[in-house]
């Protein structure tokens, strides 16, 4: 059992073996009894074990979460900035670096809708406090700390969904960054999915 295992846990590693991830430390699919997915990666968690993917394709961010959940996902959280550069990486190998946002599972909090100048004080400063994770299994707010710089904006008071930006896009925003983004927007390239981690028995 224990060389089956081990078998499954180094082929699944090589399937996803790619030359500027590989070398990472979190990229494994198991660690002891845990397990993700085909073509998900898995990252440490401070509440365990989780499994993201990007796939590529031009839904909005209301579709992408909708794709996610027909494979059990939902939109992707991010606990740190090294996850969101993961997603980078992984983002720019499923879209062939096509152009384009990657959807990821953070929405505007009610109370901070609209322009910025009505927001309460519990909205600032909006990078860390205007959104939360849609998916419970994340700790903390780091990761928010990647919007791209004078993000979010909330344009037109109509931006309460949230892309990473997987390669660059017209108007600027650096790879690996965040934006706010309307949630019927179709111009993503891609949207991240992601799962606990499986307890295997
Ligand atoms: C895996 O699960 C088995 C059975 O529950 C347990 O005995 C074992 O200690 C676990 N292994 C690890 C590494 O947690
Ligand atoms: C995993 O990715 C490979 C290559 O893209 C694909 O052929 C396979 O169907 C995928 N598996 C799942 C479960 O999506
Ligand atoms: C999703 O979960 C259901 C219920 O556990 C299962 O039957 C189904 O096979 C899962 N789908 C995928 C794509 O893993
Ligand atoms: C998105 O919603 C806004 C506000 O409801 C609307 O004005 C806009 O036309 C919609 N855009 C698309 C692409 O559906």
């Amino acid at each position: 059992m224990f060389i089956v295992c081990s078998l499954v846990v180094i082929l699944s590693y090589l399937k996803n073996c790619h030359a500027s991830y590989c070398e990472m430390e979190d990229t494994l699919f198991s660690v002891g009894n845990y397990t993700c997915p085909d073509n998900y990666t898995m990252v440490s968690r401070v509440k365990g074990y989780y499994c993201l993917r990007v796939i590529a394709g031009s839904e909005n961010p209301i579709e992408s979460e909708t794709s996610c959940q027909l494979e059990n996902s939902t939109l992707a959280s991010f606990e740190t900035t090294d996850e969101v550069n993961l997603a980078l990486e992984l983002s720019l190998i499923a879209t062939n670096s096509a152009s384009g946002y990657c959807w990821i599972g953070a929405v505007r909090q009610a109370a901070c809708y609209g322009p910025a100048t009505e927001f309460n004080a519990g909205c600032l400063p909006a990078a860390q406090n205007s959104f939360r994770w849609t998916d419970g299994f994340v700790t903390g707010i780091e990761a928010f700390s990647n919007f791209a710089p004078n993000r979010p904006d909330n344009y037109r008071s109509d931006q309460n969904c949230v892309g990473m930006v997987s390669s660059t896009i017209s108007w600027g925003t650096a790879p690996g960054t965040l934006d706010d983004a309307p949630c019927n927007l179709t111009s993503g390239s891609c949207h991240v999915c992601g799962q606990p981690a499986q307890e295997l028995n």
